[in-house]
C-alpha cells in the first residue's frame, strides 16, 4: 500500500475516528493491573462512566467486542428454551437474534422491513398476547448502526408497562450511547449493552454492561453456567477497582479520557452537535433527491445517515469509488440492504469541517459513478450550518 497524503477520512459509523487525545492517552505506558495504582485508576473510571449511562448501577466493562457484551448479558439471565421478544430493526437486531438463538433460547422475532425503528405498540401488543407471562426478556437495539434508525427506548419501557409485562429490557446502545440522549435508571432499562468504538470515540475491544438491580437479583439464580462473562465474578473485583482476569489497560486510559471529553463538552451539547450535525447530512441527502433507508423523519438517526441508491446503482461500487479518489471510507449495507445502501458515520469526534469534507467527497462520488442525483447537497448542508450557527 503506498503512502496517502492527508489524513484519512473514516466515516463508517464505528469505529469511529479516535481523537489524538485519546490515542496519546493509550499510548502510556501500561501499569501492574494488580497494582494499587491500578485500583485507584479502575475504581474512578468505573465510577465515571456511569454519568454517561445516566446511571446509579454498575457498568461492568469487558475486553471484548460489542457482540461479546451482548452474550454477556444473556447468558447470565436467561437459560437454554427461555422465551425472548426481540424486535427485527436490521442487521443488528438479527445478529442478536442469531446469537440468542444459538445459546439455545426461544425468540419470538417481531419482523421488520428495516425502514423503521422499533414500534412500540407492537411491543405491547405482543406482550399483552403472552397472558402466561412465558416471555422472559424484551430485547431492542437503541440505534440500529445498519439502517440509521433511533428507535424510543422510554416509549417501549411505558408499552411494557402498559402491558403489566415483568420481562426483563435489555437495550443494546452500542453506537447510541455518547451521541444520542441516553438513560439507563430514568428510561427503566434493566440491562444496557454499550462498546466503546461509536460515540465512546475509543478503538475498538470494550464491550459494556449495565446492570439493573432486577436484572443483578435474576443472575444471582439465574442464567446459565459461565466464567469468563460472569457479572458475580466481575462485580467483585470491580469493587476494588481491579479485574478478575488482565483488563485491555489501555483501551481502559482511552476510555478515561474520552470520559473526560464528553464531560468537559456536556453531554447534553455533544447530543446536540451530534442532532445538527446528522440535520445538515440530512439535508445533503435531500438535495441529491436521493432516498434515505429510514422513512419516518423522526427515526432517522443523528449518529449515520444511510442512504439508498437508485435501482440499477451498486451502493458498494459507489463507495468503492470515493475510497479510491478520496479517501473516504463509507460504511456499507449490510444484509438485506448490501448493495442498496451506502452509510455515511457522522459522530464521535466530529465537526462542521469533517462533515463537509465527507459530503463533498460523497456528492463528487456519486457524479464520478454516474448515480442519477441532483447537485447541490454540499450547498444545502452549508446553508443549514449557517443558518443554525
Ligand atoms: C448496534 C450494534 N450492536 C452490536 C454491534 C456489534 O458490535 P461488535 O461488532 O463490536 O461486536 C454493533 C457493531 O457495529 C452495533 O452497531
Amino acid at each position: 500500500m503506498s503512502s496517502r497524503p492527508g489524513r484519512h477520512f473514516l466515516q463508517i459509523p464505528g469505529p469511529s475516528n479516535s481523537p489524538d487525545r485519546i490515542l496519546a492517552a493509550m499510548a502510556k505506558p501500561t501499569m501492574d493491573h494488580r497494582g494499587p495504582d491500578f485500583g485507584i485508576f479502575g475504581k474512578k473510571l468505573l465510577n465515571d462512566i456511569r454519568g454517561i449511562f445516566r446511571t446509579k448501577q454498575p457498568v461492568i466493562i469487558y475486553p471484548s467486542s460489542g457482540t461479546g457484551a451482548w452474550e454477556a448479558a444473556l447468558v447470565n439471565l436467561f437459560q437454554p428454551g427461555d422465551r425472548l421478544l426481540m424486535i427485527e430493526t436490521g442487521q443488528f437486531a438479527t445478529l442478536w437474534q442469531d446469537l440468542a438463538l444459538r445459546l439455545g433460547l426461544d425468540v419470538e422475532f417481531i419482523s421488520g422491513d428495516w425502514r423503521r425503528g422499533v414500534q412500540p405498540e407492537e411491543v405491547e401488543e405482543k406482550l399483552k398476547a403472552d397472558s402466561g407471562k412465558t416471555i422472559k426478556g424484551i430485547c431492542m437495539v437503541h440505534n440500529e448502526t445498519s439502517t440509521g434508525a433511533t428507535s424510543r427506548v422510554f416509549d417501549v419501557r411505558k408499552a411494557i408497562d402498559a402491558a403489566g409485562h415483568d420481562a426483563l429490557f435489555l437495550v443494546d446502545s452500542i453506537s447510541g450511547i455518547g451521541c444520542a440522549d441516553y438513560r439507563h435508571d430514568e428510561w427503566g432499562v434493566d440491562v444496557t449493552i454499550g462498546g466503546s468504538q461509536k460515540g465512546l470515540m475509543t478503538p475498538p475491544g470494550l464491550g459494556m454492561n449495565v446492570i439493573g438491580p432486577k436484572a443483578l437479583q435474576v443472575s444471582q439464580t439465574g442464567g446459565v453456567r459461565r466464567s469468563y462473562w460472569d457479572w458475580a465474578a466481575m462485580l467483585e473485583l470491580n469493587s476494588g477497582g481491579y479485574f478478575p482476569y488482565t483488563p485491555a489497560t489501555n483501551l481502559l486510559y482511552g476510555l478515561r479520557e474520552a470520559i473526560d471529553m464528553l464531560n468537559e463538552e456536556g453531554l447534553e451539547n455533544t447530543f446536540v452537535r451530534h442532532e445538527r450535525l446528522a440535520s445538515a447530512a440530512r439535508q445533503a441527502v435531500q438535495a441529491w433527491g436521493l432516498e434515505m433507508q429510514i422513512e419516518v423523519a423522526d427515526e432517522r438517526s443523528n449518529v449515520l445517515t444511510a442512504v439508498r441508491v437508485p435501482d440499477g446503482c451498486d451502493a458498494d461500487h459507489v463507495r468503492a469509488v470515493i475510497l479510491k479518489n478520496f479517501d473516504v471510507s463509507l460504511g456499507n449495507g449490510l444484509g438485506k440492504v448490501k448493495g442498496k445502501v451506502f452509510r455515511i458515520g457522522h459522530l464521535g469526534d466530529f465537526n462542521e469541517p469533517m462533515l463537509l469534507g465527507t459530503l463533498a467527497a460523497v456528492e463528487t462520488g456519486l457524479r464520478l459513478a454516474n448515480v442519477p442525483h441532483q447537485s447541490g447537497g454540499v450547498d444545502a448542508a452549508m446553508r443549514y450550518l449557517a443558518d443554525t450557527a
